[in-house]
């Protein structure tokens, strides 16, 4: 460590800023391996606190500093580290100041930074003081402009965010562009990028007739790989006037892509910039399932021109009130889009598995966090998953009109200003007339709530009754927990189907608020199955399982899909759990095969007949004890080779069935099938060898990345060295020149289900196409690897760890932000029943580092914490 722990900051300090910037001119000048920014600031005194002026920086190269256009006194500033002092200021001033960076020797990938040929800015969540002294906080909000000057040969594109005022040739190769924006943001939404990029264009017309220019630049190789892209955006723009009645308010729209990124994408104020994997899409490059997440990340970063840049967060503890409102905002545009029950399961599902173990493990914490020494750290599933339920739970208790009042209420009392989670929820009360004072708690207590629920049924009065308990759990740092209030939207079926319970509809949203509850129904003709959590409607746990009688009905019978899919989950997972004692129950079965012959959307049934993933058995496991993931992977083989076995020939039909004979689309009906089709190519090549042929077959006629890589992966999981190696071999040669291709070919081999893995991983290390500054690249290999190999993780020798902490190791000194997120497998070391020393003496081994930097230290201090 450096002298000293890094300090973490709290919620409960904040005060408002000293100073503030109402403008702010940067003239940035690029010049290989120097790059000059001149930042001429108009600021104020906002309080009476303190007398200094102390901005942000870090590593600058100091040249000057004037006030009011006269050099300031050297004994008038002082650098210190990661400010600037500047003292004797008056109250109202024109600050300039010169530094000089170098955004060619900066790997950390925030701040101004050069990806392949171009130039490109992350700023959030702190990363605009890289660039310039500044008042780095979000809830400084200044007017930009910005002049951009560089070679005209090798940066022809210079843009940053607004309008462009002005372009001119110096004459001398070189060039510069003004561009002016009109809104006043934080620092955290500035953006510029200069490069050698190729443009696609297309217009919008917005509500009210305004035309819009749409534009996505890319290297010019990738000028084909837009169009879903700008589709996505346009259905975006429209879906968030029709829903919330929000317009767009500039007259241009750029998305920029780009190789190297920490993270999807940045929503920066009329200048997005996106990992080319969250943006380029064409059958040949891109998955089903990656269309679908560019289409969620284009609206999601779209999204955020209101929900974050018009209406911004007060300090870095509120990230949920843009992160969790966006999040909710995108996946019901993706709702309405597709089918919402699919999107809905796919949610649940990944929420389950990922923010749920997040909450019980060290890093748990409030979706509005109390504290932190890093907030990289904190850009989290609880932040943005968890965040959006919060938000859908206001929807589904305050119901979608009320809601859509209340946003827009919200929208226009803070517009142009920086507010708090407890400004969004006062909207909602407002627009309500309800008290949400204890619904406040949900930013405030971390975990994950546990229901008991149990049902008397009273036959004399026809009457029957729920209870509820909830019990919230310790966390870290967290105890004796209040109870939450939540909608809990539940069903009745009598005799197998959904009675009416309010008016037609057969969903009733109770509403719990106590520590125990009970909730009575009338004119209940025989003892019902209830339906609970439909839709999922809070972010809990329900603790008692429903018998498997009750699955089964719920299975054939319910009317929600969610609930559905869910009984069909928790049937599954009962069933892998106890397999050693009872192998697979004919009951099991016959209920599998009644959704295997079902007539529903592919995708639902794919969904359902797909065996519960190892992360939500063992987060089911965590539950009770101690995970043992190699019985968890045993046991889930188990039942899958029997569901495999005994359906063969439905497996090998539907195989056959599922084929597409018309061209390529990324549309809901060919995704289901191809879904179908790949789970029984999956469970065909399981217990029959020779079905193998069909994916050699698959791999060399497929038009579609999606079925070349099923067909990849069946052979790489089940063929024998051989056959693997040349389709890999082959593959690569076809692809090498395709980066995002090449991505999904490490992703395939670090998914291998076998001890060895951990030697081809360790060999594909040094591999040409592999490249350690390239964060998709370690997210494709070593995180792919380390988040979704049982067998190679927690390889017996600790050979897996060893692996992890290697890579964190020469991976923290030149990008911690990415070091410090592919640690989150080593964190959760005391859930498991194996390996818990191995893992533990590898995060000391990274605690030893000297100079370790914040964002890594937070994350293994906290895990190794008591
Ligand atoms: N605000 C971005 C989003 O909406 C998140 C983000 C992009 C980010 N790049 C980052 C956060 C770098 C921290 C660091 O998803
Ligand atoms: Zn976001």
């Amino acid at each position: 460590m450096r002298d000293g722990s890094p300090k973490a900051i709290y919620r409960k300090d904040y005060q408002p800023p000293v100073f503030t910037t109402e403008r702010v001119s940067l003239y940035i000048n690029i010049f290989p391996g120097k790059t000059t920014v001149t930042a001429t600031q108009v600021i104020h005194r906002n309080t009476d606190a303190g007398s200094d002026l102390v901005l942000d920086g870090e590593n600058l190269k100091l040249q000057s500093v004037a006030i009011d256009g006269v050099s300031w006194a050297e004994d008038r500033y002082r650098e210190e580290e990661g400010k600037l002092v500047v003292t004797a200021v008056p109250d109202a001033f024109e600050l300039t100041t010169v530094v000089e960076i170098c955004p060619e020797e900066n790997s950390s990938l925030e701040g101004l930074y050069k990806s392949r040929t171009m130039y490109c800015t992350q700023c959030e969540a702190e990363g605009f003081r890289k660039i310039t002294y500044y008042l780095d906080r979000p809830d400084v909000l200044a007017l930009f402009e910005v002049t951009v000057e560089a070679e005209e040969a090798s940066c022809p594109v210079l843009l940053s965010n607004g309008n462009l005022i002005n372009k001119e040739s110096l004459g001398n190769g070189r060039h510069r562009a003004v561009w002016q924006d009109p809104y006043p943001k934080p620092s955290y939404l500035f953006a510029l990028v200069a490069g050698d990029l190729a443009c696609v264009e297309d217009t919008f017309t917005t509500c009210s007739g305004r035309n819009v220019d749409l534009k996505i630049y890319v290297e010019q190789k990738d000028v084909g790989f837009c169009d879903h892209a700008m589709d996505s955006l346009k259905r975006s723009m429209k879906w968030d006037e029709e829903v919330y009645g929000l317009e767009y308010d500039l007259e241009l729209f750029n998305i920029v892509a780009v190789d190297d990124f920490n993270m999807g994408a940045m929503e920066n104020k009329s200048l997005n910039i996106f990992n080319t994997s969250a943006v380029l899409a064409g059958p040949d490059i891109t998955t089903d399932m990656g269309y679908q997440r560019i289409e969620a990340i284009v609206a999601h970063e779209y999204f955020h021109n209101y929900s974050g840049n018009r209406v911004t967060c007060r300090d870095w503890f509120q990230l949920s009130l843009k992160e969790g409102f966006t999040v909710f905002r995108d996946s019901e545009f993706s709702s309405d889009m597709g089918s919402r029950g699919v999107k809905r399961v796919e949610d649940v599902a990944f929420l389950r598995t990922h923010q749920f173990a997040e909450d019980a493990g060290p890093m748990a914490h409030p979706v509005r966090p109390d504290s932190f020494i890093d907030i990289s750290n904190f850009y989290t599933l609880t932040v943005y998953e968890k965040g959006a339920e919060v938000v859908r739970m206001l929807h589904i208790m305050l119901g979608a009109e009320t809601f859509q009042r209340g946003a827009s209420l919200y929208f226009e009392r803070f517009d142009g200003q920086a507010v708090t989670c407890d400004d969004f929820v006062s909207a909602m009360e407002e627009a309500s007339g309800r008290d949400l004072t204890q619904f406040r708690r949900w930013y405030e207590q971390a975990g994950t709530p546990q229901l008991t629920v149990t049902g008397d049924y009273d036959v004399g009065n026809r009457r029957y009754t729920l209870n509820i308990k909830q019990h919230n759990p310790d966390t870290a740092g967290q105890k004796d927990k209040a109870p939450l209030m939540m909608p809990i939207a539940v069903g009745l079926l009598v005799d197998g189907k959904p009675m009416p319970l309010e008016g037609e509809s057969t969903t009733k949203v109770l509403e719990l608020t106590e520590r125990e509850q009970s909730f009575v129904f009338d004119d209940v003709a025989a003892a019902p199955t209830p339906s609970l959590l439909r839709g999922f409607s809070a972010p809990v746990r329900l603790t008692e399982e429903p018998t498997h009688e009750a699955l089964i009905t719920l299975m054939r019978g319910d009317d929600d899909e969610f609930v559905r899919w869910d009984a069909a989950q928790s049937y599954a997972a009962q069933v892998i759990e106890h397999v050693d004692e009872q192998g697979v129950p004919n009951a099991f079965l016959d209920a599998y095969a009644d959704v295997l012959r079902a007539d529903i959307d592919p995708a639902m049934k794919a969904h359902t007949l797909r065996l519960p993933t190892e992360d939500y058995l063992a987060d089911r496991a965590s539950q009770r004890g101690l995970v043992d993931v190699f019985k968890i992977r045993a046991q889930r083989d188990q039942v899958k080779r029997a569901v495999a076995k005994a359906f063969l020939p439905e497996w090998q039909a539907l195989f056959g069935e599922n084929a597409i004979d018309t061209a390529y689309q990324a549309d809901g009906e060919q995704i289901g099938k191809r879904a179908l089709r790949h789970l029984a190519l999956d469970l065909c090549c399981e217990v029959a060898p020779s079905f193998l042929s069909n994916a050699e077959a698959l791999l060399a006629s497929a038009d579609n990345l999606t079925d070349r890589l099923a067909a990849l992966r069946a052979i790489v999981y089940y063929g024998d060295q051989a056959l693997r190696e040349s389709a890999l071999s082959g593959f690569l040669e076809q692809w090498r020149d395709q980066a995002l291709v090449v991505n999904q070919w490490f992703v395939v081999q670090a998914w291998r289900p076998d001890a060895s893995v951990v030697e081809d991983v360790q060999k594909l290390q040094d591999c040409a196409v592999f490249d350690w500054k390239n964060p998709n690249k370690l997210r494709s290999l070593i995180g792919a690897f380390s988040n979704g190999n049982t067998l190679g993780f927690h390889r017996a020798d600790g050979a897996g760890y060893r692996l992890l902490a290697d890579a964190v190791v020469k991976i923290q000194a030149f990008n911690p932000q990415i070091a410090s997120r592919m640690l989150t497998p080593l964190t959760q070391f005391k859930r498991y029943e194996h390996g818990q020393d191995m893992m533990k003496a590898q995060l000391e081994r990274i605690a030893s580092i000297n100079n370790l930097p914040k964002d890594v230290f937070e994350v293994v201090s906290r895990s190794l914490a008591d």
